[in-house]
């Protein structure tokens, strides 16, 4: 069966483009994200880790490790990290897993027949310190992802872990909050002083701060 929210990301052990990588070891207590990508050497996916590539320091802020994945070999992810730097202009300085075997691939049930029978597909996972799935996302391989959205969901994630808040659409790292309807209105009071009731189940406040 697919991989679900609150699942335990599975540990595995693989080479990458600068030697192996031991999943759990390397993402220690630190966020995680293990993004999937169907091949080196192509359009998309190439703006795609140049993407990540740029993103490096939001991810270091968010104390959060990122990882590629695709059956590419090492040499494969090396060349077209070179290619990658040229044309995205930012150098690739996370691991590029080699999965030739696809062995974590078969882990992560990233091979989806009815899309390829030969290249993972376009996937996003968010793994917690505790070393659970917070996050899938699949978009077509037509369909480059927006890995500011991956912020900003780091971004709720980390402040729902740690308050009893939920994030409403759109809502970005700063803006107003909502306490989660398992908060009693006395409690709410004592947590969140000022919050505002716009029906006794959309209860709002400025986001506390993180600690
Ligand atoms: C791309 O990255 O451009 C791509 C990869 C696989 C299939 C189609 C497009």
């Amino acid at each position: 069966m697919a991989l679900q929210l609150g699942d335990v990301a599975p540990d595995f052990t693989a080479p990458t483009a600068d030697g192996e990588i031991r999943f759990y070891d390397w993402l220690g207590d630190s966020w995680g994200v293990l993004f999937y990508h169907p091949a080196d050497f192509t359009p998309v996916c190439t703006t795609e880790l140049g993407a990540v590539a740029a993103l490096a320091q939001e991810f270091a802020r968010r104390n959060t490790r990122v990882a590629a994945v695709s059956v590419d070999s090492a040499d494969d992810h090396r060349a077209w990290a070179a290619d990658i730097a040229e044309t995205q202009g930012h150098s690739v300085e996370f691991p590029m897993i080699a999965d030739v075997d696809r062995a974590v691939s078969e882990l992560y049930g990233m091979i989806h027949p009815n899309a390829s029978d030969t290249s993972t597909v376009r996937s996003v996972f968010v793994i917690g310190p505790d070393k659970r799935i917070k996050l899938t996302l699949t978009y077509p391989a037509s369909t480059g992802r927006n890995f500011a959205e991956i912020l900003r969901v780091i971004d709720s994630l980390q402040l729902t872990a740690e308050y009893k808040v939920a994030t409403p659409a759109d809502w970005r790292d700063g803006e107003d909050v909502i306490i989660t309807p398992a908060v009693g209105d006395a409690e709410a009071a004592e947590r969140f002083p000022g919050y505002r009731t716009l029906k006794p189940y959309l209860r709002c406040t400025v986001a506390p701060s993180r600690a």
